[in-house]
């Protein structure tokens, strides 16, 4: 007996308004059929078969080594008919779980109960019950509480419509029930569709056992249809990583104004003011401070560092006792050793800046390495790409930058070199030695300034 999953995803989802097909839409930075992939592949299934149709090669594209099988519906005659392009990969003694691409948050503990009381005979259902139930297959029962059906809203009797128990579109039960089912759905509703949930209909002739199985939150089993669904979603899921993070001895200033779109490790006393996003892998140590309106992409931070507000800082390993910011842009390949400092409106790309050397003020560092204690001051820049390549430029311990200077890479700064302001330097400086390339200042004496006419 193995343990198959289906997901569902086929569907154009025309209420979202957009060219990009539904289950790409991201969740707190992914896709929401991955978070589904994800949640699916913690039961360990066999197989995890994806059922795609629209925008299908949208979908292939970004999902290429996704651990699944991919087996297309060429037309969306309902969600009965996009399980039904399974069925040829089913053993019947296989378990079957039926999830769908656009309720993303469904957890595998959910799943695991699905699963856990599944019988050959049985059907489980993920059911919930919501205080606005609209749109959603409704859960009839009899007068001894048995699950009798699931009808669609737009099949519904207003009687029926007042039913607050809804189906999640989630189910399991076992291929060979599958099997004898689907080849018997019918498409006489008001959508002209196949509903996978007229097996329910089948269940019941057959005296099959219909379980209704409660979701552990309401929101893990909220389906999106609509942009304002996804965004109430991730509202959801970002107030509980709030909450999570703050559990967990991190202080979270405005827990409604943090988003983690990524995997975030941190490490204790740590304090992050608002409008914190976090993107990809982030380690944060001890006692760091993230000042507000900043975003973090894979960025790895030892302890007592302080971000200032308004910095952006990507792919970028950060030693402990640095100070950044504020408004400072690290990109990608950046690396920063101990009690390093990046002032104001300084761009660092694809640069070792050495410990307690500091970039201060108005700096482009772009494919350099600093030694310790470099001092560069305001302005300066390194000309690192000539238009077709880039070139590298050494700055050795305790130099000093002037400010305003250029350095055209590539180039090397001996250590304890001294640039004079507003330098353009083009040659390698020895060690110790004070380089210039300014020209000479002259007093012009008696000169006049101009006057404005008719006032002379
Ligand atoms: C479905 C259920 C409804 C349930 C709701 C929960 C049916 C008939 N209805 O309704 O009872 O309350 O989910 O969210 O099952 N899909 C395909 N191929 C198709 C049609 C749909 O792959 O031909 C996929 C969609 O991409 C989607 C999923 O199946 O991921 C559900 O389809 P959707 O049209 O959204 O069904 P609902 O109307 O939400
Ligand atoms: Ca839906």
């Amino acid at each position: 007996m193995a343990l198959k999953v289906i997901i569902l995803a086929a569907g154009q989802g025309k209420r979202m308004y957009s060219s990009l097909p539904k289950v790409l839409h991201p969740l707190a930075g992914k896709p929401m059929l991955q978070w589904v992939i994800e949640a699916a592949q913690v039961l360990n299934p066999e197989n995890i078969y994806v059922v795609y149709g629209h925008a299908g090669e949208q979908i292939l594209a970004f999902f290429q080594d996704a651990p699944v099988q991919w087996i297309r519906q060429t037309a969306q005659l309902g969600t009965g008919h996009a399980v039904a392009q399974v069925l040829p990969y089913l053993n019947p003694e296989d378990e079957v779980i039926i999830l769908c691409g656009d309720v993303p948050l469904i957890s595998s503990q959910t799943l695991a109960l699905l699963t856990r009381q599944l019988t050959q005979q049985a059907l489980n259902l993920v059911i919930a019950k919501f205080d606005n139930p609209t749109g959603l297959g409704r859960i009839i029962r009899d007068e001894h509480s048995q699950i009798l059906g699931i009808v669609e809203e737009k099949d519904a009797t207003e009687q029926q419509r007042t039913i607050r128990e809804i189906y999640a579109g989630i189910l399991a039960t076992s291929a060979a029930n599958l099997l004898r089912w689907l080849p018997k759905l019918s498409h006489a509703n008001a959508q002209q569709e196949y509903y996978l949930t007229e097996i329910v209909d089948f269940a019941v002739n057959e005296n099959r056992p219909i379980n209704g199985i409660f979701a552990k939150r309401p929101e893990e089993i909220q389906g999106v249809n609509t942009r304002s669904q996804l965004i109430q979603l991730e509202r959801y899921y970002q107030l509980q990583q709030a909450e999570r993070l703050l559990s967990t001895g991190v202080t979270l200033l405005d827990p409604t104004r943090f988003d983690l779109r990524g995997e975030l490790a941190v490490g204790q006393d740590v304090i992050i003011d608002v409008n914190v996003i976090i993107e990809g892998k982030v380690t944060i140590g001890n006692h760091c401070y993230i000042g507000p309106n900043t975003v973090l992409k894979n960025v790895q931070m030892a302890d007592h560092v302080e971000i200032l507000a308004n910095c952006v800082i990507e792919t970028t390993v950060i030693a402990s006792h640095c100070t950044i910011g504020p408004f400072a842009r690290l990109r990608p390949g950046s690396q920063l050793a101990q009690g390093a400092k990046i002032g104001n409106f300084v761009e660092i790309k694809q640069a070792t800046i050495g410990p307690k050397s500091k970039v201060n003020h108005l700096s482009y560092i772009g494919d350099a390495t600093l030694g310790e204690q470099v001092n560069i001051g305001a302005g300066t820049i390194t000309c690192n790409y000539d238009g077709a390549n880039k070139h590298h430029t050494e700055i050795g311990d305790h130099a000093f930058i002037g400010s305003n200077s250029q350095l055209v890479a590539p180039v090397k700064i001996g250590e304890w070199a001294t640039i004079g302001a507003g330098s353009t330097i083009t040659k390698d400086v020895p060690s110790g030695q004070l380089s210039l390339s300014r020209v000479k200042q002259q007093i012009i004496p008696d000169w006049q300034r101009p006057v404005k006419k008719g006032k002379e």
